[in-house]
């Protein structure tokens, strides 16, 4: 080998993208974020995949009005070599490489189920069961043994249906417009303006959970569209998704007063939405925002900062929990922790499969 290779245009443009890209980073989560030798970023979906299909977002004005809300943060440009660049992490198992095995011509392919598709395995039993979901060693799965904690009833673990977008957000259009606009279970549908049922993509691969509608979410009817919302958003972009892809979901459809925290016995009585919506999307992860959200899904009753950081499992799905956008507002020094709880769902994520882009043969989501 003799003299120094020239720069590679191509590369210096990734660099740059890299940099725009942390600039992005560092606005949402701090200036201390920096750059993990092993791969921070992991590597990146297909180029061409491009967004999950718009049909597959529940219909409304709802869904589709904030579907590009994700699209002003920094986001890499596709690159046919961004994934040579940006090397997996190797303690991870290896990804499939969906770029050779994908089947489709093109994901953007519309996947319309036949006329007579069943709804599939997604929809499993609402029954109780006493199996525990697992909660990362040293913590204590209390449920509704100790006050303020909520037992939701967690199941068995959910069966991971064919990934039929139409029919999976018919499934949720229905419940929200037949079960949840009308609800009357608990003392929150009195002061409600509107419910909140939740919105994203219905083969989301992550699902996030917040704690309850605020102001702004009450009067709009879509969840985190507040300043709290405009923060989540940032949050979404810097993994690298769009909020369409996602689904965004709180334990209660309707705001609390004075924006109080959900009270157990209000969770417990919305909890069937919420398990519909989690059995439906069948997410691949879950991001517990905050506490109540953590406590409704794992019934534990830890601090956040024993919570965070690691994955739990609620029946058979990863759960990472970390901070709520809002309390990231009021303690920003917080939302370190929190791009490192999303860097841990972002290598997740690059060493998972995603259901949409393996073959279409029913067997999994
Ligand atoms: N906070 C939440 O927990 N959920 C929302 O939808 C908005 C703010
Ligand atoms: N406590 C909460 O309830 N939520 C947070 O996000 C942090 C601490």
């Amino acid at each position: 080998m003799t003299g120094v290779a020239p720069p590679d245009p191509d590369r210096r443009s990734l660099v740059r993208d890299v940099e725009a890209y942390l600039i992005g980073l560092r606005a949402t989560y701090g200036d201390d974020v920096v750059v993990d030798p092993e791969g921070t970023v992991p590597a990146t979906p297909d180029p061409n995949r491009g967004p999950r299909p718009a049909s597959a977002a529940p219909p409304g004005p709802r869904a589709e009005g904030r579907g590009s809300v994700g699209e002003g943060g920094p986001r890499l440009p596709a690159s046919p070599d961004r994934s040579a660049a940006r090397p997996l992490d190797r303690s991870l198992p290896v990804a499939r490489d969906h770029s050779t095995a994908r089947p489709f011509a093109s994901p953007l392919r519309p996947l319309a189920p036949p006329p007579t598709c069943p709804p599939g395995p997604q929809q499993t039993s609402f029954l109780p069961s006493d199996a525990p979901p697992l909660v990362a060693p040293g913590l204590r799965r209390t449920g509704a043994a100790e006050p303020g904690v909520v037992d939701f009833r967690p199941g068995p673990d959910i069966v991971r249906g064919p990934c039929r977008p139409e029919v999976r957000a018919e499934t949720l259009r229905a419940l929200d417009e037949t079960e949840v606009r009308g609800c009357t279970k608990c003392r929150l549908s009195q002061a409600r303006t509107r419910t909140v049922f939740g919105v994203g993509h219905s083969c989301a691969r992550v699902m996030f959970i917040g704690e309850g509608p605020g102001a702004e979410e009450d009067r709009t009817g879509e969840p985190f569209v507040g300043r709290a919302g405009q923060l989540l958003d940032r949050i979404i972009s810097s993994m690298n998704l769009r909020r369409a892809e996602v689904y965004i979901a709180n334990t209660v459809k309707c705001r609390p007063p004075e924006n109080r925290t959900p009270y157990p016995d209000e969770m417990e009585a919305c909890g069937p939405y919420l398990r519909t919506q989690l059995e439906t999307v069948c997410p691949q992860v879950i991001v517990a925002l905050g506490r109540p959200a953590a406590q409704c899904l794992l019934g534990v009753n830890a601090s956040l900062g024993e919570l965070r950081g690691r994955f739990h499992r609620h029946r058979g799905i990863p759960v990472m929990v970390t901070y709520h956008p809002a309390y990231l507002l009021r303690n920003p020094d917080a939302k370190k922790s929190t791009w490192d709880d999303v860097k841990l769902v972002m290598r997740f994520l690059a060493a998972t499969p995603d259901p949409l882009l393996l073959p279409d043969d029913g067997s999994r989501c």
